[in-house]
């Protein structure tokens, strides 16, 4: 796809950082918008300010993608406002910072829901229409957390290593029926996720903004790419873990994200 104007995108996670940056850009090109995060408040001003300012259409649906039901709930909700969608960008997503055993099992029971079966579901849920159109695709959000394991991150960054593998196999799958799959791995980005995830700020290095992260995304999505990593920076520390042993990688993460230094 090689223009987002006029089309219709479903953004998750649009209430804050990278998925309301993803929103602002995408409004400026004249595309229709379906918004969804828990912030239903926060979704509803940023839909009134973008259809006014670029006279698009905005719907706002609230829900918890954290649940297994929502998924099926709000495409079915989509459906019933009589909205089609072209592309939906999975981005919802959220980790949390510290040893395994420091969080409960629900946490990440909730992070696994969100992070990965969430996007599971909606590609398989808005996936038949976008074949039957061979047109559209997903704009899947992972991180260069997916690219080796992240200790303190532990699961973080297996949810994102899913993301990673997952939208990369399903753009080899659907590339000749018409439809993009584009993972985006952002490094450490300026947003409300390092509070969410209780990280040290210390530990953050080299920050880069949300709307250079989102412009990024959307313009391998126009290229069709499977892969693109936001950042120089991030693009070579992502690939250099290709040329040491994992032992040894997993041991260099660990001391960068150790709480004890
Ligand atoms: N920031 C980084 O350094 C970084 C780096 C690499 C990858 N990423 C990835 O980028 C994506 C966007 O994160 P961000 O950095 O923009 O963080 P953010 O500002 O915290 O945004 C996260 C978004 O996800 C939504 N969300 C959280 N829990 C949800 C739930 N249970 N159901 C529905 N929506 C939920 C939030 O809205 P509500 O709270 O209103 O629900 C918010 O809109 C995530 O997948 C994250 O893993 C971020």
């Amino acid at each position: 796809m090689k223009s987002f104007e006029d089309k219709t995108v479903l953004i998750t996670g649009a209430s804050s950082g990278i998925g309301e940056d993803f929103a602002r850009l995408l409004a400026a090109e004249k595309t229709n918008l379906v918004l969804t995060a828990r912030s239903e408040e926060k979704l509803s001003q940023l839909a009134h300010q973008l259809s006014t300012r670029y006279d698009v259409h905005v719907h706002v649906f609230g829900a918890d993608l954290s649940l297994p039901e929502t998924p099926a709930k709000l495409f079915h909700d989509i459906q019933k406002a009589g909205v089609d969608v072209d592309v939906v960008i999975n981005n919802a997503g959220f980790g949390k910072w510290g040893r395994f055993d420091s969080f409960g099992n629900g946490t990440y029971q909730e992070m696994c829901n969100l992070n990965v079966n969430a996007v599971v579901s909606l590609t398989h849920l808005f996936l038949p229409k976008m074949l039957e159109k061979r047109s559209g695709g997903f704009l899947n959000v992972a991180s260069t957390a997916g690219f080796q394991p992240v200790p303190y991150f532990a699961v973080y960054s297996a949810t994102k290593s899913f993301v990673l593998n997952f939208s990369e196999a399903l753009w080899a799958e659907y590339k000749d029926q018409g439809i993009t799959v584009t993972c985006l791995c952002p490094g450490p980005t300026e947003s409300n996720f390092h509070q969410r995830s209780e990280i040290d700020r210390k530990k953050l290095i080299g920050l880069e903004s949300s709307e250079k992260v989102a412009q990024v995304g959307l313009d391998a999505f126009r290229k069709g790419k499977p892969l693109v990593i936001s950042g120089a920076k991030n693009y070579l520390l992502a690939n250099s873990t290709r040329f040491v042993s994992r032992k040894m990688v997993t041991k260099i993460t660990a001391q960068m994200f150790s709480p004890s230094d």
